[in-house]
């Protein structure tokens, strides 16, 4: 039975990943910091830090998939980004990405096949207010999933992401749990709604798939197209008061 790391797999979207995996056949561990919510098959583990993830993957042992799942955001004004909460973010999501792939990655190595699939966000590639170091941390996950691609891929382990848009989750809810708030942004996406959990787990599958075995160093944005949706921002002529015509 192939076997797969979630990182951040207590909840949300690694939650759902990890179910997705189990039903397609792997044998799933399921890492998160704060395991106690989600029961007794999370195993405890804070990927920011490096003495956690070499321990755990020292029992762990060798795995098929590692899929970087775990991460955090802080809100504020770009200008009021505490510097505590900007490290914090990088070191949890790029930083975190960064031990796993490397805790886990050195058995893939020697097996000489492997796959590993990261969660970024549209964030990567749009910048979003009010999120501090957030996208900057999206944005070096990229990079990190096409260094991992270019390195690693010779030695037979694929490296791709993922990128979720608007998904509800708990993680998301003092954002989502607002009707008219989801309604809003609901209307702001090509396909008129917002993302679910098993849309974005369906999309890890594919790309850990055999069906994915010659796909190396992408990323797949799945929000309904929003990332797409840059020239709806502009008015058309005849939305602009005043005259048009030449
Ligand atoms: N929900 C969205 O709209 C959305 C959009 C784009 C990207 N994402 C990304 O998807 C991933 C999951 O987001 P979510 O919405 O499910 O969030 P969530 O907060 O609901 O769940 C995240 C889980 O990660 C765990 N976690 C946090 N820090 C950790 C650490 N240091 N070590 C181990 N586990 C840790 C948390 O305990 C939690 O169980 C994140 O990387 C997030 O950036 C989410």
């Amino acid at each position: 039975m192939p076997r797969a790391v979630v990182t951040g797999a207590g909840r949300g979207l690694g939650a759902a990943i990890a179910r997705r995996l189990a039903a397609d056949g792997f044998d799933v561990v399921r890492l998160d910091r704060t395991p106690g919510a989600a029961g007794d098959d999370v195993t405890a583990c804070d990927v920011s830090d490096r003495s956690q993830v070499d321990a755990v993957a020292s029992r762990v042992g060798e795995i098929d998939l590692l899929v970087n799942n775990a991460g955090i955001w802080r809100f504020a004004a770009l200008e009021d980004v505490e510097p505590t909460d900007f490290a914090e973010v990088l070191a949890v999501n790029l930083g975190g990405t960064f031990h796993c792939t490397q805790a886990f990655g050195r058995g893939m190595l020697d097996a000489g096949r492997g796959c590993i699939v990261n969660v970024v966000s549209i964030a990567a590639a749009a910048a979003n207010p009010s999120v501090g170091a957030y996208g900057a941390s999206k944005a070096g996950v990229l990079a990190l999933t096409r260094q991992t691609a270019l390195e690693w891929g010779p030695r037979g382990v694929r490296a791709n992401a993922v990128g979720p848009g608007l998904v509800p989750t708990p993680g998301t809810a003092q954002v989502y749990d607002d009707p008219r708030v989801r309604t809003v942004r609901a209307g702001a996406v090509p396909m008129r709604r917002l993302g679910t959990d098993d849309d974005v787990a369906g999309v890890v599958s594919f790309l850990a798939s055999p069906d994915a075995a010659y796909v190396n160093g992408q990323v797949l944005y799945v929000d309904g197209g929003l990332s797409q949706a840059l020239m709806t921002l502009l008015p058309r002529p005849a939305d602009v008061p005043g005259p048009h015509e030449p």
